[in-house]
């Protein structure tokens, strides 16, 4: 691990760099900021596309750094993969530049599960250990690769996809947002675990399956 810091932090840097240089050429992520920054300020009440900056006078240099990533996530849930997000709502300084990070662990033989992220797409290098990485396009063809240390993906915006750690050890992954806060859909979780949840039969008709199945996959996702 101590080996592995300065490849994080230089990696993390051209991510960064990336993401600030594909953003002019889509026409998709988030709109462009009309002042050198405006650090969220997640207390305003206003409600607007994004969030009102806090007054300059109360802007610090700490507003434009996060530590969330220096800690691994806790893995000991039921899936073995835990994402801390680095997103506006942990990151304020982000708010109207249209980028974020995220730090993904894995334990061996965890899945981050398959999900969408409706206003972003997303690139990600591995930092530790062997991870499969896989989409699915709106014509349901199936997009793979199995991934080690400084490799990277890309997930185009709006598609499913997933992560797995396939390696012996733990795996590691920071991802990176054209979004500031890329929104995330988790497919178990909107059809098996919403709030209140889908009709029942709903689900059994669109998976043409009794009730007993769909209620057993229920129960694994109560949070
Ligand atoms: C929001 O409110 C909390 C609690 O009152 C405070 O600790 C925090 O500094 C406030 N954040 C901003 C950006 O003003
Ligand atoms: C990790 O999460 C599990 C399950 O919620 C909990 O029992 C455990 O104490 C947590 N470990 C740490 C180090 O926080």
């Amino acid at each position: 691990m101590a080996v592995m810091i300065p490849y994080t932090s230089s990696l993390i840097y051209l991510l960064s760099l990336m993401v600030l240089l594909f953003s002019p050429f889509g026409c998709c992520s988030d709109s462009d900021p009309l002042q050198d920054f405006c650090v969220a300020d997640l207390n305003g009440t206003l409600s607007i596309n994004g969030f009102p900056c806090k007054p300059i006078s109360k802007v610090r240099s700490s507003d434009f750094f996060f530590d969330g990533f220096t800690k691994e996530g806790n893995t000991s849930n039921g899936v073995g993969s835990a994402v801390t997000s680095g997103n506006v709502l942990a990151f304020p300084g982000v708010n109207t530049l249209g980028i974020s990070m995220n730090r993904v662990d894995y334990a061996p033989g965890g899945v981050n599960p398959p999900h969408i992220h409706p206003r972003a797409s997303e690139t990600g290098v591995i930092m530790q250990g062997e991870v499969l990485v896989g989409f699915i396009t709106t014509e349901n063809v199936y997009h793979s690769k199995v991934l080690k240390f400084g490799e990277m993906f890309v997930i185009p915006r709006g598609l499913a996809h997933f992560q797995m750690n396939v390696g012996k050890g733990k795996a590691m992954v920071i991802t990176a947002f054209n979004s500031q806060l890329p929104g995330t859909t988790i497919l178990p979780l909107a059809l098996f675990a919403s709030n209140p949840p889908l009709p029942i039969k709903v689900l059994t008709r669109t998976f043409q399956v009794e009730e007993k199945i769909i209620n057993d996959i229920k129960s694994k996702f109560i949070f």
